[in-house]
């Protein structure tokens, strides 16, 4: 099984949960951030994981564009989907599934699932720092990994 991990992050939780997912999953696995590299073509790989961070209910644009883009070939693909997001039901969420990922190629993954949340503070800018204080009276780094949520998902993906 020969893999690829497209990840799109804002502070860095999603791309530490696509190395959490690699480290489960057997074969070859390689990672990319769709916001910093160019994503190889997707002949050479039998399963696509792509996986964003929530903010406001929506995932970074340059992953939705990469979807979009490659949805056909997607399509063809054995497809993992996961979310880093402070809701843990996020990807249950009708609202948010449909302004995340295409409704045709959620219904062809074998995995959707929100895999942890990180509040860095040391890193946030002012508004963002602002907002997590005010809707989840958080004032403090937290990071945390859905331990059993990562090797289900990932199980489901060598399946
Ligand atoms: C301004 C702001 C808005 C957010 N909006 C949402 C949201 O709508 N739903 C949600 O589940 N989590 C939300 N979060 C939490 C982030 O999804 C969470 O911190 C995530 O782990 C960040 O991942 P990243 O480090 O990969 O960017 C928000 C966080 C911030 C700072």
């Amino acid at each position: 099984m020969k893999t690829i991990i497209i990840y799109s992050t804002k502070y860095g939780c999603a791309g530490e949960l696509a190395y959490l997912i690699q480290k489960e999953l057997k074969g070859e696995c390689k990672i990319v951030n769709v916001m910093k590299s160019s994503v190889p073509p997707l002949n050479d790989y039998d399963t696509v994981i792509l996986g964003g961070s929530l903010y406001i209910g929506r995932i970074q644009k340059q992953l939705k564009k990469y979807v979009n883009e490659h949805l056909d070939t997607l399509l063809t693909k054995k497809v993992g989907l996961f979310l880093s997001a402070g809701d843990p039901k996020a990807a249950e969420n009708e609202v948010v599934r449909k302004n995340v990922f295409p409704k045709a190629l959620i219904e062809h993954a074998v995995a959707f699932d929100v895999l942890g949340y990180a509040y860095k503070f040391d890193k946030m800018g002012f508004l963002d720092r602002f907002i997590v204080k005010r809707v989840a009276g958080l004032s403090e780094n937290v990071t945390e990994y859905y331990e059993n949520r990562i090797k289900a998902f990932a199980e489901a993906l060598t399946r």
